[in-house]
C-alpha cells in the first residue's frame, strides 16, 4: 500500500504518455503505466526508477475489457487505491473515408473509445472512494472534423461527449472528470499511424509543434487543479475560438488549408 498518490496512465511507456508519467513521477506520485509493448514498458520503468521514481509497469491491451479489469484489480490489490486515471492510449490514421477500411475505424474506436471505457468501468469504485480524477487525452480534432483523420476525430469527439455525460452523472461523488484537447505535438520517431489499408505509416517530423513535456505539464495541472476542459497550443486555442464564433469561415479555412498543405500529416 502507498502513502503516495497513485496515478494510472494508459499508453504511459511511450510518447506523450511517457512524458505524463515522468511529470507525475517527479511530483512524487506512484505511477502505474500500461501498454502492450513489453520492451517499452521495461525501458520506461527502468529509466524512471533511475530518476528515483516510484513506478510499476503492466502489460495491458486497453482494447481488451478483461485485461483492463484484471489490471485494475491488480493495481488495487498492490497499491490500495487509484487517485488519478489518465486515458492516454490512442491510435490515429491518415486517409479519406472513401479509401480507409471499416476495419481501421473499428481498431481506432476499440483503442481510443472502448479502451477508455474498458478502464473507467472497473476503476470507478476506487475513484469514488478516493474522490479521484479521470483525465481524457483528446485532440483538437475532437472539436471539428478535419480531412484524413475522420475516424480518429470521431473517436476523440466520442470521448468528449462521454466525459461531459460522466461529469454530470458523477457530480455528486467528488470525482473530477477532465478532458485535454491536445494540439499538434512532437512525435517520437517510431510513432506510426494507420494507412487506409490498415498498414502502418510514419508521420512527418514536426519541429515547430509543442513538446511532449509541455503537454504533460498541462495534463498534470488538469488533474491537480480539477479543470474540466482544456485546449492546448496557440493554434489549438485559435481553432477552438474560430470553430465556436466563426463556424462558416473556419470550415472553409480548415478544409482548404489542410487539403492543400497536408498540414495534418
Ligand atoms: N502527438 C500528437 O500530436 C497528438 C495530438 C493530439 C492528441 N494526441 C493524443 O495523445 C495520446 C498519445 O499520443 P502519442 O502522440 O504519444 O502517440 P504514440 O507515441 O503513438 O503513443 C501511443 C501510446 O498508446 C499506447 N497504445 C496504443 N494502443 C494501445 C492498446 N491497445 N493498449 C494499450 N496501449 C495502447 C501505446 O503503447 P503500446 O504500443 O505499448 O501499446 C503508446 O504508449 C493519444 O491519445 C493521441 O491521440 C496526440
Amino acid at each position: 500500500m502507498h502513502e503516495k498518490k497513485v496515478v494510472v496512465i494508459t499508453g504511459g511507456a511511450k510518447g506523450i504518455g511517457k512524458a505524463i508519467a515522468t511529470t507525475y513521477c517527479r511530483k512524487g506520485y506512484h505511477v502505474v503505466v500500461l501498454g502492450r509493448d513489453e520492451k517499452a514498458l521495461k525501458t520506461t520503468s527502468s529509466e524512471l526508477a533511475r530518476l528515483g521514481c516510484s513506478i510499476h509497469a503492466m502489460k495491458t491491451d486497453v482494447g481488451d475489457a478483461t485485461e483492463c479489469s484484471d489490471a485494475v484489480a491488480a493495481i488495487i490489490a498492490d497499491h490500495g487505491t487509484i487517485d488519478v486515471l489518465v486515458l492516454n492510449a490512442g491510435v490515429s490514421m491518415r486517409g479519406t473515408v472513401e479509401a480507409t477500411s471499416i476495419e481501421v475505424a473499428e481498431k481506432i474506436m476499440r483503442t481510443n473509445f472502448f479502451g477508455s471505457l474498458n478502464m473507467i468501468k472497473p476503476a470507478l469504485p476506487a475513484l469514488r472512494e478516493s474522490k479521484g480524477s479521470i483525465v481524457f487525452i483528446s485532440s483538437i480534432m475532437a472539436l471539428r472534423g478535419l480531412p484524413f483523420t475522420s475516424y480518429y476525430g470521431a473517436s476523440k469527439a466520442a470521448l468528449k461527449i462521454l466525459s461531459e455525460s460522466m461529469r454530470c452523472e458523477l457530480a455528486h461523488t467528488g470525482i473530477h472528470i477532465g478532458i485535454v484537447h491536445v494540439g499538434m505535438t512532437r512525435n517520437e520517431p517510431q510513432k506510426r499511424v494507420f494507412a487506409p489499408d490498415g498498414s502502418s505509416i510514419a508521420l512527418d517530423e514536426r519541429k515547430k509543434a509543442a513538446t511532449r513535456e509541455s503537454v504533460a505539464d498541462k495534463v498534470v495541472a488538469c488533474s491537480e487543479k480539477r479543470i474540466a476542459e482544456m485546449t492546448l497550443t496557440p493554434i489549438g486555442k485559435l481553432a477552438g475560438f474560430l470553430y465556436r464564433h466563426f463556424p462558416r469561415l473556419s470550415r472553409y479555412v480548415t478544409g482548404r488549408f489542410s487539403t492543400v498543405t497536408r498540414f495534418y500529416r
